[in-house]
Protein backbone atom coordinates (compact mmCIF):
# COMPACT_ATOMS: atom_id res chain seq x y z
CA UNK A 1 0.00 0.00 0.00
CA UNK A 2 1.65 3.67 -1.03
CA UNK A 3 1.44 5.69 1.64
CA UNK A 4 1.56 9.13 0.71
CA UNK A 5 3.19 12.48 2.46
CA UNK A 6 1.54 15.09 3.75
CA UNK A 7 2.39 17.47 1.37
CA UNK A 8 1.25 14.76 -1.43
CA UNK A 9 -1.82 14.82 -0.38
CA UNK A 10 -2.43 18.32 0.28
CA UNK A 11 -1.61 18.58 -3.73
CA UNK A 12 -3.80 16.07 -4.52
CA UNK A 13 -6.65 17.15 -2.45
CA UNK A 14 -6.16 20.48 -4.47
CA UNK A 15 -6.31 18.70 -7.80
CA UNK A 16 -9.73 17.04 -6.76
CA UNK A 17 -11.13 20.61 -6.17
CA UNK A 18 -9.82 22.12 -9.63
CA UNK A 19 -10.98 19.44 -11.44
CA UNK A 20 -14.60 19.11 -9.98
CA UNK A 21 -14.79 23.05 -9.94
CA UNK A 22 -17.53 24.01 -12.71
CA UNK A 23 -16.70 27.27 -12.78
CA UNK A 24 -18.51 29.19 -9.67
CA UNK A 25 -19.41 25.96 -8.29
CA UNK A 26 -18.03 22.43 -7.26
CA UNK A 27 -19.93 19.24 -8.41
CA UNK A 28 -20.10 16.93 -5.36
CA UNK A 29 -18.01 14.07 -7.65
CA UNK A 30 -16.75 13.64 -10.86
CA UNK A 31 -19.73 10.71 -12.22
CA UNK A 32 -21.39 9.98 -9.19
CA UNK A 33 -22.68 13.55 -8.04
CA UNK A 34 -22.58 15.69 -11.47
CA UNK A 35 -24.37 18.78 -9.27
CA UNK A 36 -24.41 21.21 -6.99
CA UNK A 37 -25.21 19.97 -3.62
CA UNK A 38 -26.10 21.62 -0.39
CA UNK A 39 -24.20 20.61 2.69
CA UNK A 40 -21.42 19.05 0.22
CA UNK A 41 -20.55 22.71 -1.04
CA UNK A 42 -20.69 23.96 2.49
CA UNK A 43 -18.09 21.66 3.35
CA UNK A 44 -16.20 22.46 0.21
CA UNK A 45 -15.24 25.89 1.08
CA UNK A 46 -13.96 25.43 4.06
CA UNK A 47 -11.48 23.32 2.12
CA UNK A 48 -11.40 26.39 -0.54
CA UNK A 49 -11.04 28.96 2.06
CA UNK A 50 -7.39 27.51 1.85
CA UNK A 51 -6.94 28.29 -1.58
CA UNK A 52 -8.51 31.08 -2.13
CA UNK A 53 -10.89 32.65 -0.04
CA UNK A 54 -13.22 34.74 -3.21
CA UNK A 55 -13.32 31.10 -4.82
CA UNK A 56 -14.51 29.59 -1.59
CA UNK A 57 -17.05 32.65 -0.71
CA UNK A 58 -18.72 32.13 -4.61
CA UNK A 59 -19.08 28.49 -4.32
CA UNK A 60 -21.88 29.47 -1.50
CA UNK A 61 -23.33 32.71 -3.49
CA UNK A 62 -23.66 30.05 -6.36
CA UNK A 63 -25.89 28.21 -3.91
CA UNK A 64 -27.61 30.64 -1.76
CA UNK A 65 -27.92 32.35 -5.77
CA UNK A 66 -31.31 29.57 -5.99
CA UNK A 67 -32.33 30.14 -2.56
CA UNK A 68 -35.98 29.37 -2.48
CA UNK A 69 -38.54 32.07 -1.02
CA UNK A 70 -39.21 30.29 2.71
CA UNK A 71 -35.75 30.84 2.96
CA UNK A 72 -34.88 27.02 2.37
CA UNK A 73 -31.61 26.08 0.56
CA UNK A 74 -32.53 23.82 -1.64
CA UNK A 75 -30.33 20.79 -1.06
CA UNK A 76 -29.00 20.20 -5.01
CA UNK A 77 -28.95 22.71 -7.52
CA UNK A 78 -29.14 20.57 -11.27
CA UNK A 79 -26.56 21.57 -13.62
CA UNK A 80 -28.06 22.14 -16.77
CA UNK A 81 -25.43 21.11 -18.84
CA UNK A 82 -25.22 17.86 -17.26
CA UNK A 83 -26.92 15.07 -19.60
CA UNK A 84 -30.47 13.91 -18.20
CA UNK A 85 -28.61 9.67 -17.88
CA UNK A 86 -26.36 11.15 -16.07
CA UNK A 87 -27.68 11.04 -12.36
CA UNK A 88 -31.48 10.29 -11.12
CA UNK A 89 -33.85 11.69 -10.28
CA UNK A 90 -32.86 14.72 -12.35
CA UNK A 91 -34.47 18.24 -12.65
CA UNK A 92 -36.92 16.95 -14.99
CA UNK A 93 -38.23 14.61 -12.15
CA UNK A 94 -38.35 17.06 -9.41
CA UNK A 95 -40.12 19.76 -11.54
CA UNK A 96 -40.28 22.22 -8.12
CA UNK A 97 -40.55 25.40 -10.03
CA UNK A 98 -44.13 23.35 -11.63
CA UNK A 99 -45.15 22.15 -7.57
CA UNK A 100 -44.54 25.08 -6.04
CA UNK A 101 -44.55 28.78 -6.38
CA UNK A 102 -41.39 29.31 -3.65
CA UNK A 103 -39.44 27.62 -6.16
CA UNK A 104 -36.54 29.41 -7.71
CA UNK A 105 -38.83 29.23 -11.68
CA UNK A 106 -35.87 29.76 -14.03
CA UNK A 107 -33.63 27.42 -14.24
CA UNK A 108 -30.82 26.14 -13.20
CA UNK A 109 -33.51 24.33 -11.04
CA UNK A 110 -33.35 23.14 -7.77
CA UNK A 111 -35.14 19.73 -5.72
CA UNK A 112 -37.76 20.40 -3.21
CA UNK A 113 -35.66 19.27 -0.22
CA UNK A 114 -32.94 20.66 2.18
CA UNK A 115 -29.90 19.25 3.60
CA UNK A 116 -27.92 20.18 7.09
CA UNK A 117 -27.21 23.45 7.34
CA UNK A 118 -23.75 23.39 7.66
CA UNK A 119 -23.47 27.05 5.37
CA UNK A 120 -22.67 29.34 8.05
CA UNK A 121 -20.36 27.06 9.42
CA UNK A 122 -18.29 27.68 6.69
CA UNK A 123 -18.55 31.04 6.47
CA UNK A 124 -17.24 31.80 9.26
CA UNK A 125 -14.28 29.52 8.02
CA UNK A 126 -14.23 31.32 5.23
CA UNK A 127 -14.25 34.68 7.51
CA UNK A 128 -11.24 33.39 9.52
CA UNK A 129 -9.28 32.62 6.87
CA UNK A 130 -9.28 35.59 4.99
CA UNK A 131 -8.39 37.40 8.67
CA UNK A 132 -4.87 35.07 8.30
CA UNK A 133 -4.53 36.90 4.81
CA UNK A 134 -3.98 40.41 3.46
CA UNK A 135 -6.49 43.69 3.75
CA UNK A 136 -8.00 43.25 0.61
CA UNK A 137 -9.05 39.50 1.22
CA UNK A 138 -10.69 40.72 4.66
CA UNK A 139 -12.56 43.67 2.92
CA UNK A 140 -13.78 41.36 -0.19
CA UNK A 141 -14.57 38.94 2.57
CA UNK A 142 -16.58 41.46 4.80
CA UNK A 143 -18.47 42.75 1.95
CA UNK A 144 -19.46 38.75 1.23
CA UNK A 145 -20.68 38.47 5.10
CA UNK A 146 -22.91 41.50 4.35
CA UNK A 147 -24.61 39.97 1.36
CA UNK A 148 -24.60 36.27 2.60
CA UNK A 149 -25.97 37.26 6.03
CA UNK A 150 -29.71 37.74 5.19
CA UNK A 151 -29.80 34.79 3.42
CA UNK A 152 -28.37 32.44 6.41
CA UNK A 153 -30.17 34.45 8.34
CA UNK A 154 -33.64 33.51 5.98
CA UNK A 155 -32.65 30.03 6.24
CA UNK A 156 -32.63 29.24 9.55
CA UNK A 157 -35.57 31.19 10.05
CA UNK A 158 -36.91 28.48 8.05
CA UNK A 159 -35.80 26.00 9.49
CA UNK A 160 -36.62 27.43 12.83
CA UNK A 161 -40.27 27.80 12.09
CA UNK A 162 -41.77 26.15 8.87
CA UNK A 163 -39.37 23.30 9.32
CA UNK A 164 -40.10 22.91 13.46
CA UNK A 165 -43.77 24.32 13.93
CA UNK A 166 -43.91 22.90 17.46
CA UNK A 167 -41.07 24.99 18.90
CA UNK A 168 -39.42 22.33 20.00
CA UNK A 169 -35.73 23.56 19.10
CA UNK A 170 -35.19 20.19 16.94
CA UNK A 171 -35.68 19.80 12.97
CA UNK A 172 -38.28 17.69 10.75
CA UNK A 173 -37.57 15.91 8.06
CA UNK A 174 -39.72 14.81 5.72
CA UNK A 175 -37.30 12.65 3.27
CA UNK A 176 -34.19 10.74 4.39
CA UNK A 177 -32.04 12.35 1.66
CA UNK A 178 -33.01 16.06 3.94
CA UNK A 179 -30.83 14.39 6.15
CA UNK A 180 -28.21 13.45 4.35
CA UNK A 181 -27.49 10.38 5.93
CA UNK A 182 -29.96 8.92 3.70
CA UNK A 183 -30.34 4.79 3.82
CA UNK A 184 -28.95 4.94 8.15
CA UNK A 185 -31.38 2.39 9.89
CA UNK A 186 -31.85 5.60 11.92
CA UNK A 187 -35.15 5.81 9.27
CA UNK A 188 -35.27 1.97 8.79
CA UNK A 189 -38.45 2.12 10.99
CA UNK A 190 -40.04 5.11 10.45
CA UNK A 191 -40.11 3.94 6.41
CA UNK A 192 -41.29 1.17 7.16
CA UNK A 193 -44.32 2.58 8.05
CA UNK A 194 -44.55 4.12 4.63
CA UNK A 195 -46.58 2.02 1.99
CA UNK A 196 -45.53 2.72 -1.74
CA UNK A 197 -48.03 3.26 -4.14
CA UNK A 198 -48.23 2.69 -8.07
CA UNK A 199 -44.53 3.69 -8.89
CA UNK A 200 -43.61 3.64 -12.84
CA UNK A 201 -40.55 2.11 -13.63
CA UNK A 202 -37.02 4.07 -12.74
CA UNK A 203 -33.22 3.88 -13.90
CA UNK A 204 -30.69 3.58 -10.87
CA UNK A 205 -28.00 5.47 -12.93
CA UNK A 206 -25.82 5.82 -9.26
CA UNK A 207 -25.30 1.96 -9.65
CA UNK A 208 -23.18 2.53 -12.65
CA UNK A 209 -20.76 4.49 -11.04
CA UNK A 210 -20.01 2.11 -7.98
CA UNK A 211 -17.66 -1.44 -7.69
CA UNK A 212 -20.85 -3.17 -6.41
CA UNK A 213 -24.90 -2.12 -5.49
CA UNK A 214 -24.17 -3.23 -1.58
CA UNK A 215 -22.37 0.48 -1.33
CA UNK A 216 -25.45 2.53 -2.13
CA UNK A 217 -28.92 2.18 -1.11
CA UNK A 218 -31.54 -0.83 -2.11
CA UNK A 219 -34.08 -0.59 -4.67
CA UNK A 220 -36.75 -1.28 -1.87
CA UNK A 221 -34.93 1.87 0.03
CA UNK A 222 -35.38 4.17 -3.68
CA UNK A 223 -39.27 2.87 -4.03
CA UNK A 224 -39.54 4.83 -0.63
CA UNK A 225 -37.05 7.55 -1.53
CA UNK A 226 -38.86 8.59 -4.90
CA UNK A 227 -42.54 8.00 -3.27
CA UNK A 228 -41.93 10.40 -1.05
CA UNK A 229 -40.61 12.75 -3.48
CA UNK A 230 -44.09 12.12 -5.19
CA UNK A 231 -46.02 12.86 -1.89
CA UNK A 232 -43.88 16.37 -1.22
CA UNK A 233 -44.92 17.36 -4.72
CA UNK A 234 -48.15 16.73 -4.23
CA UNK A 235 -47.99 19.07 -1.14
CA UNK A 236 -46.94 21.56 -3.48
CA UNK A 237 -43.90 21.34 -1.64
CA UNK A 238 -45.68 23.26 1.92
CA UNK A 239 -44.96 22.35 5.06
CA UNK A 240 -48.62 22.93 6.67
CA UNK A 241 -49.86 20.68 4.05
CA UNK A 242 -46.22 18.23 4.92
CA UNK A 243 -47.48 17.80 8.33
CA UNK A 244 -50.62 17.26 7.86
CA UNK A 245 -50.94 14.04 5.28
CA UNK A 246 -47.39 13.55 4.97
CA UNK A 247 -45.98 9.40 6.58
CA UNK A 248 -42.78 10.21 7.10
CA UNK A 249 -41.85 12.94 9.70
CA UNK A 250 -39.14 12.62 11.78
CA UNK A 251 -37.18 15.10 14.19
CA UNK A 252 -33.33 14.99 12.81
CA UNK A 253 -31.13 15.33 15.76
CA UNK A 254 -28.08 15.62 13.29
CA UNK A 255 -29.45 18.20 11.33
CA UNK A 256 -30.59 19.98 14.65
CA UNK A 257 -27.25 19.90 16.36
CA UNK A 258 -25.53 21.45 13.57
CA UNK A 259 -27.81 24.33 13.68
CA UNK A 260 -27.09 25.37 16.70
CA UNK A 261 -23.63 25.12 15.97
CA UNK A 262 -24.43 27.07 12.86
CA UNK A 263 -26.56 29.51 14.70
CA UNK A 264 -23.62 30.16 16.81
CA UNK A 265 -21.18 30.66 13.84
CA UNK A 266 -24.79 33.27 12.48
CA UNK A 267 -24.09 35.12 15.61
CA UNK A 268 -20.62 35.96 14.99
CA UNK A 269 -21.38 36.92 11.47
CA UNK A 270 -23.88 38.91 13.08
CA UNK A 271 -21.56 40.89 14.90
CA UNK A 272 -19.28 41.62 11.96
CA UNK A 273 -22.13 43.11 9.63
CA UNK A 274 -23.73 45.15 12.45
CA UNK A 275 -27.04 42.88 11.80
CA UNK A 276 -30.16 44.21 14.47
CA UNK A 277 -30.60 43.81 17.79
CA UNK A 278 -33.40 41.63 16.94
CA UNK A 279 -31.70 39.52 14.69
CA UNK A 280 -28.96 38.58 17.69
CA UNK A 281 -32.02 37.70 20.23
CA UNK A 282 -33.73 35.39 18.10
CA UNK A 283 -30.67 33.75 16.96
CA UNK A 284 -29.43 33.48 20.82
CA UNK A 285 -33.44 32.09 21.22
CA UNK A 286 -32.72 29.48 18.62
CA UNK A 287 -29.46 28.26 20.25
CA UNK A 288 -31.52 27.96 23.39
CA UNK A 289 -34.27 25.50 22.10
CA UNK A 290 -31.93 23.50 19.96
CA UNK A 291 -29.58 22.67 22.88
CA UNK A 292 -33.04 22.10 24.87
CA UNK A 293 -34.64 19.80 21.89
CA UNK A 294 -31.67 17.68 22.28
CA UNK A 295 -31.37 17.58 25.87
CA UNK A 296 -35.31 16.19 25.44
CA UNK A 297 -34.08 13.42 23.08
CA UNK A 298 -31.07 11.88 25.14
CA UNK A 299 -31.28 7.74 26.08
CA UNK A 300 -29.42 7.93 29.27
CA UNK A 301 -29.19 4.14 28.70
CA UNK A 302 -27.75 4.54 25.50
CA UNK A 303 -25.81 8.01 26.80
CA UNK A 304 -26.75 8.84 23.01
CA UNK A 305 -28.94 11.34 21.09
CA UNK A 306 -31.98 9.36 19.72
CA UNK A 307 -34.48 10.89 16.41
CA UNK A 308 -37.87 11.40 17.23
CA UNK A 309 -40.93 9.58 14.48
CA UNK A 310 -43.50 12.34 14.87
CA UNK A 311 -45.80 9.93 12.90
CA UNK A 312 -45.42 6.90 15.48
CA UNK A 313 -44.75 9.05 18.50
CA UNK A 314 -41.74 7.61 19.44
CA UNK A 315 -37.52 7.72 19.34
CA UNK A 316 -35.46 5.61 16.82
CA UNK A 317 -33.90 3.69 19.21
CA UNK A 318 -30.79 3.13 16.48
CA UNK A 319 -26.57 3.64 17.32
CA UNK A 320 -25.62 6.23 14.46
CA UNK A 321 -22.87 8.84 14.75
CA UNK A 322 -26.02 11.18 15.02
CA UNK A 323 -26.37 9.73 18.35
CA UNK A 324 -23.10 12.31 18.87
CA UNK A 325 -25.69 15.53 17.75
CA UNK A 326 -25.04 17.03 21.68
CA UNK A 327 -21.46 17.20 20.71
CA UNK A 328 -21.90 18.71 17.64
CA UNK A 329 -24.49 21.23 19.11
CA UNK A 330 -21.58 21.78 22.14
CA UNK A 331 -22.54 24.01 25.37
CA UNK A 332 -23.27 20.54 26.88
CA UNK A 333 -22.68 19.75 30.38
CA UNK A 334 -19.61 17.81 32.03
CA UNK A 335 -21.29 14.79 32.70
CA UNK A 336 -22.81 14.56 29.24
CA UNK A 337 -19.55 15.41 27.31
CA UNK A 338 -17.78 12.36 29.38
CA UNK A 339 -21.06 9.97 28.77
CA UNK A 340 -20.46 10.60 25.14
CA UNK A 341 -17.30 10.38 24.76
CA UNK A 342 -17.22 7.14 26.97
CA UNK A 343 -19.63 5.77 24.30
CA UNK A 344 -17.35 6.64 21.60
CA UNK A 345 -14.45 5.35 22.44
CA UNK A 346 -16.23 1.98 23.43
CA UNK A 347 -16.59 -1.43 21.17
CA UNK A 348 -19.77 0.29 19.74
CA UNK A 349 -17.74 3.15 18.21
CA UNK A 350 -13.70 3.72 17.79
CA UNK A 351 -12.86 1.02 20.29
CA UNK A 352 -13.98 -1.72 17.84
CA UNK A 353 -11.29 -4.16 17.51
CA UNK A 354 -11.60 -5.05 14.15
CA UNK A 355 -11.42 -1.42 12.65
CA UNK A 356 -8.71 -0.36 10.18
CA UNK A 357 -8.34 2.94 11.67
CA UNK A 358 -9.51 4.32 15.13
CA UNK A 359 -12.48 6.68 13.47
CA UNK A 360 -16.11 6.20 14.06
CA UNK A 361 -18.05 4.01 11.45
CA UNK A 362 -21.48 5.70 10.70
CA UNK A 363 -23.70 2.79 12.31
CA UNK A 364 -22.51 0.97 15.43
CA UNK A 365 -21.14 -2.50 14.25
CA UNK A 366 -23.40 -3.96 17.12
CA UNK A 367 -26.28 -2.67 14.90
CA UNK A 368 -28.53 -5.08 13.58
CA UNK A 369 -28.61 -2.67 10.60
CA UNK A 370 -25.09 -2.43 10.48
CA UNK A 371 -23.28 -3.04 6.75
CA UNK A 372 -19.71 -2.33 6.27
CA UNK A 373 -20.06 -1.14 3.10
CA UNK A 374 -23.72 0.19 2.70
CA UNK A 375 -23.35 3.95 2.51
CA UNK A 376 -24.50 5.30 5.56
CA UNK A 377 -25.38 2.00 7.42
CA UNK A 378 -21.45 1.37 8.42
CA UNK A 379 -18.47 2.85 6.48
CA UNK A 380 -16.29 5.91 7.96
CA UNK A 381 -17.27 9.00 6.31
CA UNK A 382 -14.03 11.69 6.62
CA UNK A 383 -16.40 14.61 6.35
CA UNK A 384 -18.20 12.75 9.60
CA UNK A 385 -14.82 12.86 10.85
CA UNK A 386 -14.21 16.31 10.39
CA UNK A 387 -17.70 17.31 11.75
CA UNK A 388 -16.99 15.24 15.03
CA UNK A 389 -12.77 16.28 15.12
CA UNK A 390 -14.05 20.13 15.08
CA UNK A 391 -16.68 19.05 17.67
CA UNK A 392 -14.21 17.90 19.75
CA UNK A 393 -12.14 21.11 19.33
CA UNK A 394 -15.00 23.30 20.21
CA UNK A 395 -15.33 21.11 23.58
CA UNK A 396 -11.99 21.35 24.89
CA UNK A 397 -11.32 17.90 24.33
CA UNK A 398 -7.78 19.07 22.13
CA UNK A 399 -5.67 15.78 22.13
CA UNK A 400 -8.56 14.09 21.50
CA UNK A 401 -9.03 15.40 18.50
CA UNK A 402 -5.33 15.57 17.49
CA UNK A 403 -5.90 11.96 17.50
CA UNK A 404 -8.60 11.58 15.57
CA UNK A 405 -7.00 13.84 12.65
CA UNK A 406 -4.08 12.25 12.31
CA UNK A 407 -5.98 8.40 12.07
CA UNK A 408 -9.16 10.50 9.95
CA UNK A 409 -5.07 11.49 7.60
CA UNK A 410 -3.82 8.35 7.82
CA UNK A 411 -7.00 6.61 6.65
CA UNK A 412 -6.70 9.29 3.38
CA UNK A 413 -2.59 9.22 2.99
CA UNK A 414 -3.36 5.27 2.50
CA UNK A 415 -4.87 5.26 -1.01
CA UNK A 416 -5.00 8.73 -1.56
CA UNK A 417 -8.08 8.60 -3.57
CA UNK A 418 -10.44 10.57 -1.44
CA UNK A 419 -13.43 7.83 -1.37
CA UNK A 420 -16.86 9.45 -0.29
CA UNK A 421 -16.69 6.64 2.47
CA UNK A 422 -14.39 3.69 3.36
CA UNK A 423 -14.87 0.23 4.40
CA UNK A 424 -14.21 0.25 8.03
CA UNK A 425 -12.80 -2.54 9.02
CA UNK A 426 -9.85 -2.40 5.35
CA UNK A 427 -10.08 0.64 4.76
CA UNK A 428 -11.34 0.35 1.38
CA UNK A 429 -12.08 3.45 -0.41
CA UNK A 430 -15.77 3.07 -1.51
CA UNK A 431 -18.62 4.91 -3.42
CA UNK A 432 -17.47 7.89 -5.34
CA UNK A 433 -13.92 8.70 -5.52
CA UNK A 434 -12.46 11.96 -5.62
CA UNK A 435 -15.03 13.19 -3.83
CA UNK A 436 -14.80 16.95 -3.40
CA UNK A 437 -15.83 17.11 0.18
CA UNK A 438 -13.75 14.30 1.32
CA UNK A 439 -10.91 16.59 -0.37
CA UNK A 440 -11.68 19.59 1.02
CA UNK A 441 -11.49 18.44 4.52
CA UNK A 442 -8.28 16.98 3.93
CA UNK A 443 -7.14 20.64 3.34
CA UNK A 444 -8.29 21.74 6.45
CA UNK A 445 -6.50 19.21 8.46
CA UNK A 446 -3.81 19.41 6.49
CA UNK A 447 -3.52 23.20 6.94
CA UNK A 448 -3.77 23.19 10.44
N1 LIG B 1 -27.54 11.61 -1.41
C1 LIG B 1 -28.46 11.29 -2.42
C2 LIG B 1 -27.81 10.52 -3.53
O1 LIG B 1 -27.07 9.70 -3.21
C3 LIG B 1 -29.34 12.38 -2.88
O2 LIG B 1 -29.07 13.58 -2.31
O3 LIG B 1 -28.05 10.66 -4.68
Amino acid sequence: MQILEHKELASRAEKILRQNDMGGWTRAAPNLYPHQWSWDSAFIAIGLAHLDVRRAALELRTLFAHQWATGRVPHIVFNPKAPPESYYPGAEHWACAAASPDAPPAPPYTSCLGQPPVHAIAVWHIWEAAGREDEESLSSTRAFLHDIYPRLFAWHRYLATDRDPEKSGLVTIYHPWGSGTDNSPRWDAALAAVEVGDLPPYPRYDLQHVDDPSQRPTNADYDRYLWLVRLVKRAGCDERVIYRSHPFLVKDVLSSAILVAANEALLNIAEVVGAPDGDRELIAAWIERGRQGLTACWDTDLKLCLDYDLRAARPLRVRTVAGFAPLIAGGQSPEQLEALLEVLDSPAFMGHPGLRWPVPPSTSPEEPGFHPRSYWRGPTWPVFNWLLWWSLLRAGESERAERLRRAALEQLTADGRFGEYYEPFTGEPIGSLAQSWTAAVALDWLAG
